[in-house]
């Protein structure tokens, strides 16, 4: 391995995210670009470190390749399928995935388990007030909790719900309860390659226009910070403000999807002309002020395991959250949490703004997409704010979406070095057509390598950029995959794989078999389909009434 410590940044590496530069340079450097404004505090030495020292660890398993080859044959090439146990370095996601302080762990021990009123849940809500001000809170176990309850209560059956990008639980919700959910990113978001500081805004234009009824009525619009399914890139104040502004004077909600807001609040002040000087505390509340309402997972940036929360400022929508809360999730003052999960999330929310934290969270990603970077890989640029995204596309040419090139390499980086990460593609978003019974295909084929939070050190990261590094040594080799069986909704947590071609895997031998023939080949239909699975599935999607079928992430690839 290059290197054993766990600094971001050493005097004499040339692999550190500022190391090398001038001072004057540094903190530009390590805000990224030249388009960065604000007046990070006075460095007095260039490495970032960890800003915590470890008090408990958990051991990791080696496995040998031969080894994490028959993990991917049982698990039929979904990662999300192979134990835990055999994963090295998992990053998978940054989702309730984080290392929890020892203020955390004392919040454990203090929590009240109380069923009503418990001390725990005023500390929670203390909390979530201070920094959101939204006048109701609602406790759920996790983000899409929230959003089932919102999206439910709001009545999206038949109207349209527009985001920069929906998550995928989010656009599966919306879709589930009938709605339409329409993404608006700016145009940069859809081309990896260019760097913007802020290509997780809304398309100002476009929302006009749906707000204007284009596509018929609009039940919310939502702002995703940072924008997760379009590369964890942020938002800016200027962006929010104005998206803000436009749905108020339609009288349409605007939501927050506040998962990463931290996250974003620090780009914003690293990035965003005049916010360099205020607290990321400051900016977070400002952002919030200009929701209606914010859906929260606490497994991203509230630094908990579990958790999440439905905020507004509406009386009568909250009696309809609140009931529904009641029935499906829990009573209000803990909502299917834990009286220690809550205290947990309230000092989390405290300490995941704290801007060492963060400077390190910022650099720690970073130095991974610089040295995949420099490993030839193609990544969304710039680094996102918890993951990398490598243009799998762009890297795999010889692999045609329908055979998923992000999943061949999530498998190669499992393969290779036992390091598990996801694919964001046609695989998570394609999908049948309900109308024309074809596969739709995403517009970019995304691997997602995301950091979980205080979790890993520099050396894994070198680690993760040496297998890269062999990876694409050998990205020739790499074979694609057709689907066995899938699930209507969200396919990719369940899909069963097989190597395309008839190969033996990901370093299986290449068949000269295109598309169209192994189409014809299994009776003109799409193959990856029994006829039983694609009778299941048609089923699936039509007894529910108002369901219209999942929906291609941004627009169709010409
Ligand atoms: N919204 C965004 C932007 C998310 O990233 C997630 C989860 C959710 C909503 C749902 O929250 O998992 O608590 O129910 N993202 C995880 C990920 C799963 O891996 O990106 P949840």
């Amino acid at each position: 391995m290059p290197q054993a410590g766990p600094a971001l940044a050493g005097p004499d590496d040339t692999r550190g995210p500022c190391r090398t530069l001038p001072r004057s340079h540094r903190r530009a450097a390590r805000r990224g670009r030249d388009w960065s404004h604000g007046s990070a505090k006075e460095e007095a030495l260039k490495t970032i470190i960890e800003p915590f020292r470890i008090k408990t660890v958990e051991p990791l398993r080696m496995t040998t390749p031969a080894e994490r080859r028959a993990a991917l044959a049982k698990a039929e090439w979904n990662l999300f399928r192979i134990p835990a146990e055999a994963i090295l370095i998992d990053l998978l996601t940054d989702s309730g995935t984080g290392a929890m302080s020892s203020e955390q762990w004392a919040g454990i021990m203090r929590g009240d388990e109380s069923y009503a009123g418990a001390r725990s849940w005023f500390v929670f809500e203390r909390r979530v007030r201070e920094l959101t001000g939204f006048r109701h809170i609602i406790p759920t176990h996790q983000g899409r909790a929230a959003e089932r309850i919102l999206f439910s209560c709001l009545g999206v059956s038949g109207r349209v719900v527009a985001a920069n990008t929906h998550f995928d639980t989010t656009r599966a919700n919306v879709e589930y309860l009938g709605g339409r959910a329409i993404d608006i990113p700016i145009a940069a978001a859809r081309r990896p390659a260019d760097e913007h500081p802020f290509k997780g805004n809304l398309d100002l234009e476009a929302l006009e226009a749906i707000l204007g009824g284009s596509e018929g009525d609009v039940a919310c619009v939502i702002a995703t910070v940072t924008n997760n399914s379009g590369g964890g890139q942020p938002a800016s104040l200027e962006n929010l403000r104005a998206a803000s502004g436009l749905c108020r004077a339609r009288g349409v909600p605007f939501y927050l999807d506040a998962c990463r807001f931290a996250e974003n609040a620090y780009f914003i002040k690293l990035r965003e002309p005049g916010q360099g000087d205020r607290s990321v505390e400051s900016i977070a509340r400002e952002m919030f002020s200009l929701a209606d309402g914010a859906t929260f997972s606490a497994k991203k940036d509230g630094l908990a395991n579990i958790g999440g929360f439905l905020a507004s400022h509406d009386d009568r929508l909250f009696r309809l959250e609140e009931e529904l809360l009641i029935l499906t999730e829990g009573f209000p003052t803990y909502g299917g949490l834990a009286g220690r999960d809550l205290e947990a999330i309230a000092v989390g929310l405290t300490e995941v703004v704290n801007e060492d934290y963060l400077e390190y969270r910022i650099a720690s990603v970073r130095y991974l997409g610089e040295g995949l970077m420099r490993a030839g890989f193609p990544i969304v640029r710039p680094p996102g704010g918890h993951a990398i995204y490598v243009d799998s596309g762009a890297f795999l040419p010889h692999i045609p979406p329908r055979e998923f090139p992000a999943q061949a390499l999530a498998c190669a980086f499992y393969e290779e070095g036992g390091i598990r990460s996801v694919e964001i593609g046609t695989l998570m978003f394609g999908g049948l057509d309900p109308v024309t019974r074809e596969e739709r295909l995403a517009p970019l084929e995304l691997l997602r390598l995301a950091i979980p939070r205080r979790v890993y050190t520099q050396s894994h990261m070198d680690y993760v950029i040496e297998v890269a590094e062999e990876v694409a040594r050998r990205k020739e080799s790499l074979r694609g995959f057709r689907i066995v069986e899938e699930a209507p909704h969200l396919r990719h947590f369940t899909v069963r794989l097989a190597p395309a071609g008839g190969g033996h895997g990901v370093r299986g031998p290449a068949k000269a078999e295109t598309v169209e023939a192994r189409d014809a080949a299994a009776g003109g239909s799409r193959p990856a389909h029994g006829a039983t699975a694609e009778a299941k599935s048609a089923a699936a999607r039509t007894e529910r009434p108002g369901f219209r079928g999942p929906l291609p992430l941004w627009e169709r690839r010409a």
